[in-house]
């Protein structure tokens, strides 16, 4: 059923991979070709029946697939500090949207309109590659067994793991959708310029809570975002003509430098500007200043008389407690609707629905 490798034995071809994504294609097929239609009704055999998420569904057909996940994404990680970042959020975005069923990962093609052009995901997501290449090893391993949306399920996990953040029991056996949904990218995804209520109501229309709206925006104490996700803040908030006022004076002098007034919007920013890379609890500390880069950031602690600020404060004085909510919101978030059975497929290339 699945092949035991060493996975250093790939990593000059996943190297290539992250690097041209065009060789994708034409290296899978020739891993693919033949052995997986086998294996793909294999699978179905073993797992036809089953309809819940596991920590153990790999356990007899894929036992090395979180090992596989771990290796690329360290090895991805250490030459480019933001990755940990971008792939968590893959996850996030690919849950917001007809729930975590990889359907972020799909190119434009005869029956899909990608998610991707989204204006939430459109030139911001990154880490598609990775995914790629994670994908191009698990099939090589064991083919046909290992879902797109699981392997961000896994990813956002050893990318907070390894950032220095907690570890989970990562719930397996999704399987991959076969539409992409651009409404759901155009609406259900929160903006950085909605106020508090639409972005509680967003996260509720999920299933998950105002406690999970603040514990899951603590992801922003790693990763950047463009000067366009928040100049608003810097020189006419809201139509106001003036800057945000919960904006730390010293900090908007910094951001004015960094972003000036209609200049490139796309210039980076460190969305947790003390530990930039690191997984932490300096979000909250954060916004206590009045530090937090986006609006929607800094009204979880701004909002007067919103008594999520309480949960701020908790995680600010006790990074253990925000730790051990982050682990058990990501598995909330992990379950947003996931195909399960015999529904979806197992998607050979991850950008792409299976040939019917
Ligand atoms: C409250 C709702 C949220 C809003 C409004 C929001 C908005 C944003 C925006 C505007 C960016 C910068 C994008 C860019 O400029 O390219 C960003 C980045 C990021 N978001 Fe969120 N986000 C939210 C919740 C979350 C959640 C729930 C997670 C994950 C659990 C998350 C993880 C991240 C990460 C890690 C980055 C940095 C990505 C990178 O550097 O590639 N965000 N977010
Ligand atoms: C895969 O499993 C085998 C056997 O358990 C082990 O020797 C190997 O180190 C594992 N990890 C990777 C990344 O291949
Ligand atoms: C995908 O298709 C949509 C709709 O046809 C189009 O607007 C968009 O530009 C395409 N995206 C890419 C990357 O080609
Ligand atoms: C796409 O997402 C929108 C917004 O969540 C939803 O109303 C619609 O039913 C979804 N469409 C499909 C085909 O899933
Ligand atoms: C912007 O101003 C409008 C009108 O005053 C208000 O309804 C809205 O909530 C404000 N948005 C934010 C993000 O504060
Ligand atoms: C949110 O749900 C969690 C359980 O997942 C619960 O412990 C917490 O109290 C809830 N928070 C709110 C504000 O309802
Ligand atoms: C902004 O900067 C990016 C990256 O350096 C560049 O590709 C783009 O052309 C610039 N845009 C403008 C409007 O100057
Ligand atoms: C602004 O940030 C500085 C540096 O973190 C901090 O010492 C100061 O207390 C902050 N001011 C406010 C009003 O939050
Ligand atoms: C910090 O939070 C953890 C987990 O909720 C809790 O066990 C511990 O007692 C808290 N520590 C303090 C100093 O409050």
């Amino acid at each position: 059923m699945y092949k035991y490798v060493c996975v250093t034995s790939l990593i000059d071809r996943i190297r290539q991979t992250i690097r041209q994504e065009a060789l994708y294609c034409t290296m899978s097929s020739c891993y693919v070709s033949g052995v997986l239609a086998v294996a793909t009704f294999m699978a179905f055999l073993l797992h036809g029946s089953e309809a819940q998420l596991s920590p153990t569904f790999y356990d007899s057909t894929c036992p090395n697939v979180s090992d596989i996940v771990q290796t690329i994404v360290q090895l991805v990680q250490s030459s480019d500090p933001r990755m940990a970042a971008s792939l968590l959020r893959l996850h996030f975005h690919d849950c917001f949207v007809d729930g975590c069923d990889g359907s972020v990962l799909l190119d434009n093609s005869t029956a899909i309109v990608s998610e991707k052009d989204a204006p939430p995901n459109s030139n911001s997501l990154r880490g598609f590659e990775v995914i790629d290449a994670i994908k191009m090893t698990v099939e090589y391993v064991c083919p046909g067994v290992v879902s797109c949306a699981d392997i961000l399920a896994l990813a956002a996990e050893v990318s907070v793991s390894l950032s220095g953040g907690p570890s989970w029991t990562v719930q397996l056996g999704r399987r991959d959708g076969t539409t992409a949904n651009l409404t759901g990218a155009n609406t259900n995804l929160p903006s950085p310029f909605e106020p508090l209520d639409i972005l509680k109501a967003k996260f509720a229309a999920v299933g998950l809570n105002d406690t999970d709206l603040v514990t899951l925006s603590g992801a922003h104490t790693f990763g950047r975002a463009r000067c366009g996700a928040f100049s608003d803040r810097l020189y006419s908030f809201n139509g106001t003509g003036i800057a945000d006022p919960t904006l730390n004076t010293s900090y908007l002098t910094t951001l004015q430098a960094n972003c000036p007034d209609g200049g490139n919007e796309t210039t980076l920013n460190n969305l947790d500007l003390s530990t930039p890379d690191a997984f932490d609890n300096s979000y909250y500390l954060n916004l206590q200043s009045n530090e937090g880069l986006l609006a929607s950031d800094q009204q979880l602690y701004s909002t007067s008389n919103d008594p999520i600020a309480s949960i701020v404060g908790i995680y600010a004085g006790n990074q253990t407690a925000f730790f051990e909510s982050f682990a058990l919101s990501m598995i909330n978030m992990g379950n947003i609707s996931p195909l399960t059975g015999s529904d979806g497929e197992i998607r050979s290339n991850c950008r792409l629905v299976n040939a019917s």
